[in-house]
Parts: C-alpha cells; sequence; structure tokens
C-alpha cells in the first residue's frame, strides 16, 4: 500500500519495531490491519494515540482484536483521540441516540427482524458528510454478530482517485458538490427528514477531491449523502456523481470486513466510503454493535 504523503513512523516494514511494542498485521491490498494485543480499557498514552492515528492514516481500517469495552468505556476511548461526535438520524423511538448509538437488526422488543429502520447504510458513503466538519473517524465494536455475514465494506477513496483516467480527473477538478441530510433520506428511500433535522442539518458545500490532512493524498468525497455539484444543472451534476461513484468502487478498490464478536473496528472517513452488505439471516440472528463518531475538520481541497 503506497503511502504517498509524509508520516515519521515508518509501516513498511510491518513487524516493527513500533513505539511500546505495538505490533500492525496489514489485512489486504485495499485496506485493513490489525492491532492484537492492545486493552482499550486502559488509557493509551499519547505515543500509542499517535500510533494509532498515522497507522489508521495509512491502513484506513484497525481492527482492534478480543475487547471487552462498556459504553462509558468506549466514549472514554474515543475522546482520547479528539472531539466526540452526536447523531441527527433519531432512533426507532423517534429519540436522538445517545453518545453511543446501537446498530442493530433488534425489532423494540429485542428479537432480530429483517425489516430495517434505514436503508442509508446499504449505500456507499462516508459518515457525516452532510456536516460542515465531518467525522474524521467512526469506531464500531461488535457485541453480537451473526454465523455468516453482515459484513461491512471500504472503499478505498484515494486508490479510486490515482486510478481514475486524466480526462477524468481534469474534469472534476474543482468542483464542489453539496450534500444534505434531508435529500439523502430521499436518496436512500428513507422516510423524510422532520423540520427539526433539516433545520439542524442545512445544505452543505464540500470539494469532490480532498485532501488527506495527515498524508496529503487526494480522494474522491461522494456518498448518498451527496445531492447535486454546485453551479451545475441538477440533473448533469446528478450524472457525475452516479458515474464517478460506479468507477471508485469497483470492487478492486473494496475491502469487506467479516466482523468478530468483540472486535473494536475503526475507519478513517476523510479516505474511505463505506456501506453495510445486510447479507444475512437479518429475521434469525442478532447483529449488534455500539458505535461512537470523533468530529473532524472541514474537508480540504487540492
Ligand atoms: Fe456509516
Amino acid at each position: 500500500m503506497d503511502l504517498g504523503g509524509e508520516l515519521d513512523i515508518n509501516f513498511d516494514n510491518a513487524s516493527g519495531p513500533f513505539p511500546n511494542n505495538l505490533v500492525v498485521r496489514p489485512i489486504g491490498r485495499v485496506a485493513g490491519a490489525e492491532l492484537p494485543g492492545l486493552d482499550l480499557r486502559s488509557p493509551l498514552t499519547e505515543e500509542t494515540i499517535d500510533f494509532i492515528l498515522k497507522a489508521l492514516a495509512k491502513y484506513h481500517v484497525l481492527s482492534f482484536p478480543d475487547q471487552d469495552l462498556t459504553k462509558d468505556q468506549q466514549v472514554l476511548f474515543t475522546k482520547q483521540f479528539g472531539e466526540l461526535e452526536g447523531h441527527v438520524a433519531l432512533d426507532h423511538n423517534g429519540k436522538p441516540f445517545p453518545a453511543v448509538h446501537i446498530v442493530s437488526n433488534l425489532d423494540p422488543d429485542g428479537q432480530p427482524t429483517a425489516k430495517p429502520r434505514s436503508h442509508g447504510n446499504y449505500f456507499w458513503h462516508s459518515d457525516k458528510s452532510y456536516h460542515a466538519t465531518p467525522s474524521l473517524a467512526t469506531i464500531l465494536y461488535a457485541k453480537e454478530i451473526p454465523p455468516n455475514g453482515g459484513a461491512t465494506q471500504f472503499a478505498n477513496m484515494q486508490m479510486a482517485y490515482d486510478e481514475l483516467y486524466p480526462e477524468m480527473k481534469q474534469m472534476i477538478d474543482g468542483l464542489e458538490v453539496v450534500h444534505h441530510w434531508a435529500q439523502s433520506r430521499r436518496n436512500s428511500c428513507n422516510a423524510p427528514a422532520t423540520p427539526e433535522q433539516e433545520k439542524e442539518s442545512p445544505p452543505v458545500t464540500h470539494p469532490i477531491v480532498r485532501i488527506h490532512p495527515e498524508t496529503n493524498r487526494k480522494s474522491i468525497y461522494l456518498g448518498i449523502h451527496a445531492s447535486h455539484i454546485a453551479g451545475m444543472n441538477w440533473h448533469e451534476g446528478r450524472e457525475i456523481i452516479y458515474r464517478l461513484t460506479d468507477m471508485v468502487t469497483q470492487p478492486r478498490f473494496v475491502y469487506t470486513h467479516e466482523w468478530k464478536t468483540n472486535e473494536l473496528v475503526m475507519w478513517d472517513n476523510r479516505s474511505l466510503m463505506h456501506r453495510a452488505t445486510g447479507d444475512f439471516a437479518q429475521d434469525l440472528h442478532p447483529r449488534v454493535l455500539h458505535r461512537t463518531v470523533l468530529r473532524g475538520a472541514k474537508p480540504l481541497s487540492p
């Protein structure tokens, strides 16, 4: 995996040595690394936090296996990396999600159901791109995982940008995309945004090509929350969004993460799009993950 930017930790030799005896096991060609041996209940040293953030910029998806975290411990873990972010969507009772949002296929009685509350997660997206300052990272802790299926897919937007043909790079150079929660609800055939959500999440504009602040690498920034291209005919802009989305989510740019119970995964929303596959017996098996989100900064233009 070519990092392409400047980090002061050399990951070229994956066996290290790394600070604090940290271990990194790269998973695939596209994205992913496992960091075994850490107990995330304990406070991390500044050196370890710095290492994890640099590993995130390099591998995009980090897996910390065999964890045993309460919700409060997950909040404390998350806050070591920055600001914990709230949620716009409402739960099945119409109430705002707490800091730890439970992602599950359980109905209000706690039974598995094949009727999702939202379809948005099945479409490619980068978390909270409808915010002026979208999420830096998302953290999911796997409490219950079905015996088969239920993977999350990650598309590497840096790799995909690099592979675009020159004419396409030239065509999208400088374009700005409007991201809008209300349009996202329409894009994913969900219930319309409430007036409160409309007020909380007005349309925002982000560059279609963003720069990763740690590595200076360029990536495509799109997803289901994208509405249209600023200053362009709405339908023409939608055509470009659809066409580009097809290109950058080809299987060769996608890493499919098969979950393990008690695993915590952190991913970089600045360099990836992701989606849930939903391909498991949802009416038979629970799939329960605890989610926290780390606030990022305004995406940078090249
Ligand atoms: Fe997501």
